[in-house]
């Protein structure tokens, strides 16, 4: 069985090729960083334009990298939601005409079903277990059941945690996009000079919160921060962000465990935040302290990408999943529509 995958519903113009024996066949991503960097964050018009101006190219590319025709495909599956209204028309309307002209069925996939799940593709992880999805538009742990079944346990009632990252490095003039920056300044800063408030910490549930740590970070910048105050500041927030992130994680262990009691606990990273050496480092401890394995797909896997895309279409339509050409995007579609509303949570889930 092979899938061509699409993904359009950020900043990243994706096409890939995958097929049922958990193979990437191709995976082609070009991202548009250059073109938002001026403005600092992704302009939704410029990247729709930019995913209009490559798209094609991207899935000829991925076509000729596999080795096959439209006719080897078994279906073409797109990111139809959450993301980016403009993005996501792009994306699955390529899709949907792939699939009309050579007569191959659309599948239409939830782009946090795609982080979901690629440790399936990557590592053949069996269900249940347990996510932290820590990207710049998500922040949720969520317990993958199955296919299209996803309980969210937590999630962000405010900033994700690569938005908190982009803004701190933006307050201290590191770079775009922040995180990275932020965690090469960090390298040389001690994350003891400041003492930041760790949020949530020893809440009930597993919610997260970063916008009050953003305003502490931003109060505690003193007026003439030279660089080592800014990498102390830089080592201190990504502190604080890995602390409260594991914090949330045990609370999420414990709430999984009660819903699947006895299944040996396999926690698995997704999202570019799980790129964060730090964040890898704790949620490393922390899985040895908890008796569970970690698994952390390759970081070209973690951040947004069409592989896991093709990858959650094929498991869809594996089960039986076809959707009529009519199927509309969906710029806010949540994985677990039973899960309780949350203040700005609908960001982009
Ligand atoms: O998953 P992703 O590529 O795109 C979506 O947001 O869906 O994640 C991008 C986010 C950005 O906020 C970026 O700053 C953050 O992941 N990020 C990091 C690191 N690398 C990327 N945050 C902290 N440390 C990093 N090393
Ligand atoms: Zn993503």
């Amino acid at each position: 069985m092979i899938v061509l995958g699409i993904e359009t519903s950020c900043d990243e113009t994706a096409a890939a090729v995958v097929d049922d024996g958990r193979r990437v066949l191709a995976d082609v991503v070009l991202s548009q960083l250059d073109e938002h960097r001026p403005y600092g964050g992704v302009v939704p018009e410029i990247a729709a334009r930019a995913h209009l101006d490559s798209l094609d190219g991207l899935v000829a590319e991925a076509m000729r990298r596999a080795g096959v025709g439209f006719a080897d495909l078994d279906a073409v599956a797109a990111t139809a939601g959450p993301g980016l209204i403009g993005g996501l028309m792009v994306g699955v309307t390529m899709a949907k005409a792939i699939a009309a002209v050579h007569d191959r069925p659309f599948v239409a996939v939830n782009h946090l079903e795609g982080h979901a799940l690629t440790a399936r593709l990557t590592h053949g992880v069996a269900f249940p277990y347990l996510l932290l999805l820590v990207s710049g538009g998500h922040c949720q742990l969520l317990a993958v059941e199955g296919v299209g079944r996803h309980r969210r346990l937590g999630t962000t009632i405010d900033d994700a945690a690569g938005e908190a990252f982009d803004k701190v490095a933006k307050m201290l003039a590191l770079g775009y996009p922040g995180g990275p920056a932020l965690q090469k300044a960090a390298e040389t800063g001690d994350p003891a000079r400041f003492p930041l408030p760790r949020p949530m910490k020893g809440k009930p549930g597993c919610d997260f919160s970063f916008s009050g740590l953003k305003n502490a970070v931003r109060l505690a910048i003193p007026a003439d921060a030279d660089t080592q105050a800014r990498a102390d500041i830089a080592a201190s927030f990504q502190e604080a962000v890995a602390d409260s992130i594991a914090d949330r994680t045990i609370r999420g262990v414990a709430l999984f465990r009660d819903l699947h009691p006895g299944v040996p606990l396999t926690l698995v990273l997704a999202g570019g935040v799980a790129a964060n050496t730090r964040l890898r480092a704790r949620l490393g401890e922390l899985a040895a302290a908890e008796g569970a394995e970690l698994i952390a797909p390759p970081l070209a896997l973690c951040t947004d990408n069409a592989a896991m895309i093709a990858w959650a279409g094929l498991e869809r339509f594996r089960l039986g999943a076809r959707d009529g050409l009519d199927f509309a995007p969906r710029p806010r579609w949540p994985l677990d529509p039973d899960a309780p509303k949350r203040k700005g949570a609908g960001v982009k889930a």
